[in-house]
């Protein structure tokens, strides 16, 4: 355990969203541009009202709906059992009753009470840290004590996305090049591999989760859990931790996944540890990945544009949306996606895999019910 660092100074709002804005100024300059060009070349519009026009005809014809989900690596999930697909359309239905344009991680921290004496056995985790941003973001906005559990040598197993790619064992290791530059451009130093906590009440635990997770609860016996922020990534580890950690949820605990519509990760352990309890829950928000949190914490304000000008490029270059339509993901997305959805993932120049969620009821976890 490394105890490092006081109390929070800055209790501002964290969540900042300045990448979004900027993305949103590139779409609509894109629009007006798109304007302006049919304005002075009328076949342009002609052609636009056909695409928007079989765009719309497809759609009336495309009634799988069900196919879709909000993450555009997201495999077909007609492939899972009945009950897995069902639990994945009530999902669906439920958050989108609660998007947000911000962080739910940061959205819900700046929601909890504050620390008093009443409150301060409660934990608040944050599951994978990488760097350090998110527990110390975490701790800015509770103005509360921050647990942050990382390896910092990276994945403890390979991390296999749907049916699309393998992010392997050790990935987000501190020595990764990608690593050492967020470090030294967000002004983060490093005491034996530990990221500090640069003034915030954080403490990082150094780790697997496998090894370290268990001894630090039995170190604080009965202490309830309030805020887990869940961003380990891989459904094993996901798992073990709800697992590990199922006695110390009550009603009230708040758990985000920060990769949550990743349906054979975070998602698929969720929907099996609920399951196997009989939890009561209800979805709170659901909004964007806190791990982009790391450029807005770039410390000179031009280091930091050039962060957001890369990821509106990616995000652009990448095409996803707009390019890939050899790839039935694509199709998924324009044919089968409620407008709503379409224009929720077109405002963010990032994924929006994060979600939040209360527990309402314990069922066999109650300790009356055992
Ligand atoms: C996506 S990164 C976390 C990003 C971070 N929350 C942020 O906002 O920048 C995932 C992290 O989980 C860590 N990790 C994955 N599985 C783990 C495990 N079982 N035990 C400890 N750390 C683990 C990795 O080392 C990695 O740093």
């Amino acid at each position: 355990m490394v105890d490092s660092g006081t109390v929070g100074r800055t209790h501002q709002t964290a969540d900042r969203t300045s990448l979004h804005r900027l993305w949103k100024t590139v779409l609509a300059v894109i629009a007006v541009t798109l304007a302006v060009a049919c304005y002075f070349a009328p076949v342009l519009l002609i052609a636009v009202g056909i695409l928007v026009a079989l765009l719309l005809c497809a759609r009336l014809m495309y009634r799988d709906r069900d196919r879709y989900i909000p993450n555009l690596y997201a495999r077909d999930v007609r492939l899972y059992d009945d009950a897995y697909q069902e639990f994945i359309a009530t999902t669906l239905r439920e958050i989108r009753r609660c998007r947000i344009a911000g962080h739910p991680l940061l959205w819900e921290a700046a929601r909890l009470p504050k620390r008093t004496s009443d409150n301060s056995g409660e934990l608040l985790l944050d599951l994978g840290v990488w760097i350090g941003w998110s527990t110390r973001l975490t701790a800015d906005a509770t103005g509360r004590t921050v647990y942050g559990f990382d390896t910092f040598s990276g994945l403890v197993e390979d991390w296999q996305i749907e049916d699309q790619f393998v992010i392997k064992q050790g990935t987000f290791s501190l020595s990764d090049p990608l690593a050492q530059r967020f470090i030294r451009d967000t002004g983060v130093s490093l005491s034996d591999g530990v990221p500090a906590a640069l003034g915030r009440d954080v403490h990082y635990v150094k780790g697997s989760t496998y090894d370290t997770l268990a001894p630090f609860l039995a170190q604080r016996p009965g202490a309830p859990i309030r805020l887990f922020h869940m961003d380990l990534d891989t459904y094993d580890s996901c798992l073990h931790a709800l697992e590990t950690c199922k006695e110390r949820f009550v009603e009230g605990s708040i758990l985000v996944f920060d990769e949550y519509l990743v349906t054979n990760g975070e998602l698929r352990a969720f929907f099996e540890f609920q399951n196997r309890y009989g939890l009561e829950f209800r979805y709170r928000a659901w909004g964007l990945e806190v791990g982009e949190m790391n450029a807005a914490m770039v410390t000179t304000r031009w280091k930091r544009a050039t962060y957001y000008l890369a990821a509106v490029a990616i995000h652009l270059l990448d095409g996803r949306y707009l390019w890939k339509i050899f790839s039935r993901r694509f199709w998924r997305f324009w044919l089968g996606a409620p407008v709503g959805d379409i224009a929720f993932m077109l405002g963010a120049a990032g994924l929006r895999k994060s979600v939040s969620l209360e527990i309402t009821g314990l069922g066999t976890l109650d300790p009356t019910r055992r």
